[in-house]
């Protein structure tokens, strides 16, 4: 995607030095864009759990590549495969929903049982985390060319009206390595020269929206508006929300969809007012084990600090503020999920699929529990 006019992915690996990995530092943005360069699979474990990476896809290939920089390290200790496995659990320990995290390491595992040598499973370590980052880009994309069959759709209901598309969080470029996947229609559809206008939801207490899907739209050129989280049920009543189109953290097999906290209550406003409800993923986002989202999805709780403060660019620097009194006590609910009979329909990378068993096995036979 561009930054400035050229074009970033979100994480890659040094070209000097193909065993440091650099990655977009997202804690600065939109205020500065830093990038920062990762040695060791600690650092990535800290990069990952310390949100300076977010977002389901990307945090699924930061984690591939933490496996090969773990691999490289495990190439000078007692046991190479002792250290792989510890790798793999503080990797996994970093954060808990977004379940493209546990299949990109133990997607690494796997490559690299297969190799005989040390360097042979250093090769297949590179080789699979390049594989990830590529194949959720590819992903991606094509969710953007499904997900604009969507778009056009309801464009041709409305001639020559701008379709108003509502998005939460940021599913977009930056929580993937390229394109992202709500975004991915978006951007297909603006590049097409559809009229199209979105709502940004700012997503409190992070801010995803208003601080990275804002700055994203703005530098590919889509027009857009933040919003409270609050003001998404006022815009579906009024008519100014054609469809919503969010991301996914985990999916499960049945269609119940985890999603950064405030999606179940948009979801259920958007049904209220017969709106139509997307779900963007590609399938690394679809767990193929849990079949109740709502009872066995585990959803990350947060340090309290970033709901009684608020954090800004002040001055060229980042300040906190506080917002609740400090004796009052505090939860921080990271995801909810919205269950499957919510949701219009789900947009993967091969194709529009209904938020059901039925429908998801028929579009990825080979899963099929
Ligand atoms: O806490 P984050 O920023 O890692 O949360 C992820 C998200 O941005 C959203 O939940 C998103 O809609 C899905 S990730 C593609």
């Amino acid at each position: 995607m561009r930054v400035g006019g050229k074009h970033f992915r979100t994480i890659w690996l040094k070209p000097e030095e193909q065993r440091v990995v650099q990655l977009i530092d997202q804690r600065f943005l939109p205020h500065r864009f830093v990038i920062e360069e990762v040695r060791s699979v600690e650092q990535m474990a800290a990069a990952i759990r310390d949100m300076h990476v977010r977002g389901a896809g990307l945090i699924g290939a930061s984690a591939g590549y933490g496996m090969y920089l773990a691999a490289n390290e495990a190439a000078s200790r007692n046991s190479f495969d002792d250290h792989m496995a510890r790798a793999a659990a503080q990797l996994k320990a970093t954060r808990p929903t977004a379940v493209n995290l546990s299949w990109a390491v133990e997607r690494q595992l796997r490559h690299i049982a297969a190799g005989k040598t040390t360097d042979e499973k250093m090769a297949l370590a590179l080789r699979n985390a390049e594989l990830i980052a590529d194949e959720d880009a590819e992903h991606c994309r094509m969710i953007g060319q499904h997900g604009l069959r969507v778009i056009r759709q309801i464009a041709e209901q409305r001639p020559g009206r701008t379709v108003n598309v509502l998005t939460h969080c940021n599913a977009g470029w930056l929580a993937f390595v390229d394109y992202g996947s709500a975004t991915a229609p978006i951007y297909a559809a603006h590049d097409k020269g559809l009229p199209l206008h979105v709502w940004v939801t700012e997503t409190r207490p992070r801010n995803q929206g208003s601080k990275l899907t804002a700055w994203e739209l703005g530098q590919h050129g889509v027009a857009h508006t933040v919003i409270a989280d609050s003001a998404a049920g006022h815009l579906m009543q009024r008519g100014e929300v054609d469809l919503a189109i969010v991301g996914s953290d985990r999916t499960t097999y049945t269609g119940d969809v985890a999603n950064k906290i405030g999606t179940y209550l948009e979801a259920v406003a958007a049904k209220a007012n017969d709106i139509p409800f997307y779900v963007a993923l590609p399938s690394s986002s679809l767990d193929w084990q849990m079949r109740d989202g709502l009872k066995e999805i585990p959803i990350e709780k947060r340090g309290v600090d970033e709901i009684k403060f608020a954090d800004g660019w002040f001055d060229g620097q980042q300040i906190a503020v506080r917002i609740a009194p400090d004796e009052s006590p505090a939860a921080n609910y990271g995801f909810d999920v919205t269950p499957r009979h919510l949701v219009t329909g789900l947009i993967t990378e091969r194709g529009v699929c209904e938020a059901n068993e039925n429908s998801i096995c028929a579009l990825f036979p080979e899963h099929a529990p």
